[in-house]
């Protein structure tokens, strides 16, 4: 089934499926980068986590009416997933101040958003993926104004699923990175992951932070961090 090697980014392998070339395999791998690949690391389970996670979180928004690239989960690292041409966007959502807005903006981390914030970053490792306004996505990308406006529709309605989803399992969702990508007919889904390394989540009751910044940070261990987020998820999936 597993065709050959297509592509091969920072979390993972992207791979051709024999006698589908509508359909794609993604291979989460053990890798961790941070502030554009300048910090590296692997970490044993990783791959595993970020898949089983992710095929959860797709599972859930396409129960809640989201429509994404995801097809189904193939085993502990793998799923499969429809083709799409990935949009060159980094669409950002922002719930509660962290990260680079507070680096940015002198905004003080813990600062809420009412209502979400959305930034748009160009995918660009060269230029490290820099903050654009509408005009320079519609220059750098070719993107439609109604395109656009359709991925921040869909990018605000993932959030307000992902908001509940996580504070059911007694996360709160403090910002999360997503991509977008075009079927063959041109239809745009929701692609790529949603994981710990690519949402900010804190623990609801200690504060604690549970995601990639413990990675970022040095302050704590990622693989028993991530491994409570899926417990926690599978536990909500068991009691539904
Ligand atoms: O770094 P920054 O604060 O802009 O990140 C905002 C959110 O987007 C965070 O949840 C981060 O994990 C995610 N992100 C990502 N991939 C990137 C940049 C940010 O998943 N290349």
């Amino acid at each position: 089934m597993k065709g050959s090697l297509l592509y091969e980014g920072k979390a993972k392998k992207v791979y051709h499926v024999n006698d589908h070339p509508d359909q794609l395999i993604l291979s989460y791998k053990n890798d961790a980068t941070a502030f554009n690949g300048k910090k590296k690391d692997q970490f044993e389970g990783k791959g595993r986590l970020n898949n089983l996670i992710t095929s959860k979180v797709f599972q859930y928004l396409k129960q809640n009416g989201i429509s994404s690239h995801f097809i189904e989960e193939l085993n502990d690292t793998e799923q499969l997933v429809a083709k799409t041409d990935i949009v060159p966007l980094e669409v950002v959502v922002r719930n509660v101040a962290a990260g680079s807005i507070t680096r940015r903006l002198g905004i003080k981390e813990k600062e809420i958003f009412t209502p979400p914030l959305l930034e748009l970053f160009y995918k660009d490792d060269d230029l490290d993926d820099p903050l654009i306004n509408d005009a320079h996505a519609y220059h750098l990308t070719g993107i439609s104004e109604e395109d656009l406006d359709s991925i921040k529709q869909m990018a605000l309605q993932v959030n307000e699923q992902l908001i509940e989803l996580f504070k059911q399992v007694e996360l709160q969702l403090v910002d999360f990175k997503l991509e977008f990508g075009r079927l063959q007919d041109g239809t745009i889904v929701l692609a790529d992951e949603i994981s710990p390394d690519t949402c900010r989540l804190w623990d609801i009751t200690t504060g604690e932070k549970m995601d990639k910044d413990v990675f970022r940070e040095n302050i704590g261990d990622l693989i028993s961090v991530y491994e409570t987020i899926l417990q926690r998820l599978e536990e909500h999936t068991c009691a539904k």
